[in-house]
């Protein structure tokens, strides 16, 4: 590899060519301020924060966007560096809502940051924009007051997800993020994702806030309320806490939410492995009777979303079973107040999901039973996080407990569907066992692991050749179906999630304050979900003990009329 030698600050560095002076920076650990910057996601160079001295060049350059060039010698905070971001940053203040305290972001706003490092403490200049909306119809709720125009939600909604659903509009101080014909994001092709609330820098994305409701649940003594708890939620909750990325929190978790108030503890993997149930039984059908394939997992609801607006020739090949959050919702309120010699109607139902699209997913129309909800209230993990902190309860300190039985038992199979291709694992796990009558030791399925875009592989299983293919973040789940659409791909199974890395990586997720480490991160909570699998003493969803039990005095068997009752659903076109 070529490499160039400059100067940073005095500091001689060698770097390969075509670095970025940001990323020469970096190597030779010098600290440049950024703010519109996101490395691969959004480099536009726009905001100007990140400006430094080049000796000789005329002006000050954007150092996120200008290449080093051998023998250049840079200074990152001369006067003049200094004194330019503090006016940009005055710039960006003045048309920025300062109610700090009362914002989400507050004390992990990255425009705060920076304000609090330059010592700005005055508010020179006059706003001038007038563009204000406030949008909250939907999950993902805009405030363009706080917004900064750095435009990552835009990138990321265009070139990662390629969901188009916002975009920089009108001119000069008019300048905004908006919608096209400024409707509501809800009415729009929003999938609800949330990954422009996990780049947005400031509070202008935030989700739903559904913490009141809960807690008037929490509060009714009519009501008999029950949370489940996805399996990406117990990686990543301690993150809120300050505890090690990817510590495990499971424990504590349950805890909290006892303390909380909630009647029973229940966890949403036990929805995950009556969806593999369901769904490998949907598959081997398919397979044996000439239905349509692929057949495409439906558990992420924003790839569902995705799906109708933009593929919806594909409707036909997403599997009909609900999400896992769906189907817990389903058997909550019919077969858990059976058995708990409840009355179905004060059974109230919360999840706790690491995703913003969750929320939408609750909502639909099509998934009413009788014209009821069957998840009456979805939190995300920084909302559980907010309602521990206002609980006042000491979360580290917290003992360990378990989930309550009956819903509350989870295999290792059910855990891996909190990362990319762990829908597909569980599923190759049980199909495996099904196809060969065997109790199979070999388990793990490593070519459908990782955090690669796509991922394919061609799995024998006793002599059935089963062709796989697994997408992550709806950008290349469009350009995998793409390549079906035109004849290239043959699979027999297709899993996507809507969030690039899968649930660990969902729109609730807590919030990095420094977002070039999000794949470090990823990679960690993966890691602990692995760890979690490998220890888990039933590593298969046909081995639930509960999941047989559902079976055996509630739904009959995999694909009953029951089942399809409760646990299918169909989906819809859309504009
Ligand atoms: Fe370099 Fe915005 S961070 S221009």
């Amino acid at each position: 590899m070529e490499k160039i030698n400059l100067t940073i600050d005095g500091i001689d560095i060698s770097v390969a060519k075509g670095s970025t002076i940001l990323q020469a920076a970096k190597e030779a650990k010098v600290d440049i301020p950024t703010l519109c910057f996101l490395q691969g996601v959004h480099e536009p160079g726009s905001c100007r924060i990140c400006v430094v001295e080049v000796e000789g060049w005329r002006g000050l350059q954007p150092a996120c966007v200008t290449k080093a060039e051998e023998g250049i010698v840079v200074k990152t905070s001369s006067r003049l560096v200094r004194e330019t971001r503090r006016d940009i940053l005055e710039l960006i203040l003045a048309n920025h809502n300062r109610e700090c305290l009362s914002c989400k972001r507050n004390q992990k706003c990255e425009l705060q940051k920076l304000a609090e490092d330059f010592g700005i403490d005055s508010n020179y200049y006059e706003k001038k924009g007038t563009c204000v909306e406030l949008d909250q119809s939907g999950p993902v709720v805009r405030d363009t007051s706080k917004c900064v125009l750095c435009g990552r939600c835009v990138s990321v909604c265009s070139n990662i997800q390629k969901v188009n659903a916002i975009d920089l509009a009108y001119r000069g101080p008019n300048t905004s993020v908006t919608t096209p014909y400024e409707q509501s994001l809800s009415l729009r092709s929003c999938i609800n994702c949330g990954q422009c609330i996990k780049v947005c820098p400031v509070g202008a994305l935030q989700e739903r806030d559904d913490t009141e409701k809960v807690w008037k649940a929490l509060e009714d003594p009519e009501l008999h309320v029950v949370v489940q708890t996805a399996p990406a939620v117990r990686v990543a909750l301690g993150e809120e806490f300050g505890l090690p990325v990817g510590t495990n929190v499971k424990g504590k978790m349950v805890t909290a939410l006892k303390r909380l108030g909630f009647n029973k503890i229940f966890d949403t993997t036990f929805g995950a492995d009556l969806t593999i149930m369901e769904e490998g039984t949907e598959l081997l059908h398919r397979i044996n009777n000439g239905g349509k394939l692929p057949l495409i997992t439906s558990c992420s609801p924003g790839w569902v979303k995705f799906c109708e607006h933009n593929y919806s020739d594909f409707l036909d090949n997403l599997s009909s079973c609900r999400s896992p959050q769906q189907m817990f919702g389903a058997v909550a309120k019919s077969y858990y107040p059976q058995k708990a010699g409840l009355d179905a109607n004060k059974v109230f139902v919360v999840s706790v999901m690491p995703c913003t699209a969750k929320k939408f997913e609750a909502d639909r129309e099509e998934l009413k039973i009788n014209g009821l909800k069957d998840v009456d209230a979805v939190i995300t993990t920084r909302e559980l996080a907010k309602m521990i902190k206002q609980a006042g309860i000491n979360f580290n300190e917290l003992s360990d407990s378990y989930y309550d039985e009956l819903l509350g038992t989870s295999t290792g199979a059910g855990v891996i569907f909190a990362n990319t291709g762990g829908v597909m694992e569980a599923a190759l796990r049980t199909v495996a066992d099904i196809l060969t009558g065997e109790d199979l030791q070999t388990i793990e399925y490593h070519e459908v692991r990782g955090l690669e875009g796509t991922k394919e592989a061609t799995v024998n299983i006793n002599g059935m050749e089963l062709n796989v293919a697994i997408a992550h973040g709806t950008g290349n789940a469009a350009k995998l179906l793409d390549t079906i659409r035109e004849g290239k791909a043959d699979y027999h199974f297709i899993e996507v999630m809507a969030c690039p890395g899968g649930c660990i990586n969902g729109g609730g997720q807590p919030i990095l304050m420094d977002k070039s480490k999000t794949q470090e991160v990823n990679q960690l909570r993966a890691a602990s979900i692995y760890s979690l699998d490998r220890t888990a003493v039933k590593r298969k969803s046909h081995d639930n003990p509960e999941i047989k039990k559902i079976y055996a005095e509630f739904l009959d068997k995999p694909g009953s009329s029951k089942a399809h009752q409760l646990l299918h659903t169909h989906y819809i076109a859309r504009n």
